[in-house]
């Protein structure tokens, strides 16, 4: 199992020091939700929030678009520095034309499920896409309690790429802690989110590595 801390739990106002405690914890993505207050009813940070934290971490950035119009602003995460860009299924943008601009770029792209999305929802796409989320809470706020009923959805998109002879990763995004992430790795999840989970632990290491082993 991997782990992808969600910077929305860290402490802002030391967001580089975040940072590294992450990477010096073991982290193996940082998560970044960004919100506008439209797909989603809370606001979180954008771009240039971003290109701020870049220089702290060679970790990869796994940018989640909680945004209604994710292809007006594919090129402001490039150039911001996202290794992953994955997007809602359910937003305005045109789906296929956002895959092939993040593509451009050299981004790995990925389509985001929210709850009430059944996992068929991105069957069209999962031939480009490298990564498929699974949201096991309603996205907009970190602290969430998990949504067991949502890890299904895990199988029936494995069933369907291997159908088409496609190899996708799967992460799981809400309410993931050690109470929980077990369930996750029996279900076939590759990477785990997880925001208070990591961050509000006094000791990241020891909290990233519980999570590990309890995937064993
Ligand atoms: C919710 C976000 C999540 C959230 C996870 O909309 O997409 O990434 O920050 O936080 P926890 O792990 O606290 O549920
Ligand atoms: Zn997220």
């Amino acid at each position: 199992m991997e782990i992808a801390p969600s910077f929305l739990s860290c402490d802002f106002s030391r967001l580089g020091e975040e940072l590294v405690r992450m990477d010096k914890a073991k982290a193996d993505y940082i998560h970044l939700d960004v919100m506008d207050g439209h797909f989603v009813p809370n606001i979180t940070f954008g771009a240039p929030v971003i290109k701020w934290a870049r220089p702290y971490t060679k970790l990869p950035f796994d940018v989640h678009l909680m945004i209604s119009e994710p292809h007006r602003y594919i090129k402001d995460f490039a150039d911001a520095g996202a290794d992953i860009i994955t997007f809602h299924v359910e937003c305005d943008s045109d789906i296929e034309e956002t895959i092939d601009l993040i593509r451009s770029y050299d981004i790995k792209p990925g389509l985001v499920i929210k709850p009430n999305t059944p996992a068929s929802a991105v069957f069209p796409y999962l031939e480009k896409l490298w990564m498929v989320l699974v949201m096991t809470v309603e996205p907009g706020f970190g602290g969430q309690s998990f949504m067991g009923d949502m890890l299904p959805k895990v199988k029936e998109i494995r069933d369907y790429a291997k159908s088409i002879g496609k190899d996708i990763i799967i992460e799981a995004d809400g309410g993931i802690n050690g109470d929980t992430i077990a369930e996750c790795a029996e279900a076939g999840i590759d990477i785990c989110v997880s925001g208070t989970g990591v961050f509000k632990a006094d000791d990241a290491a020891k909290a990233i590595a519980d999570l590990k082993a309890e995937c064993n």
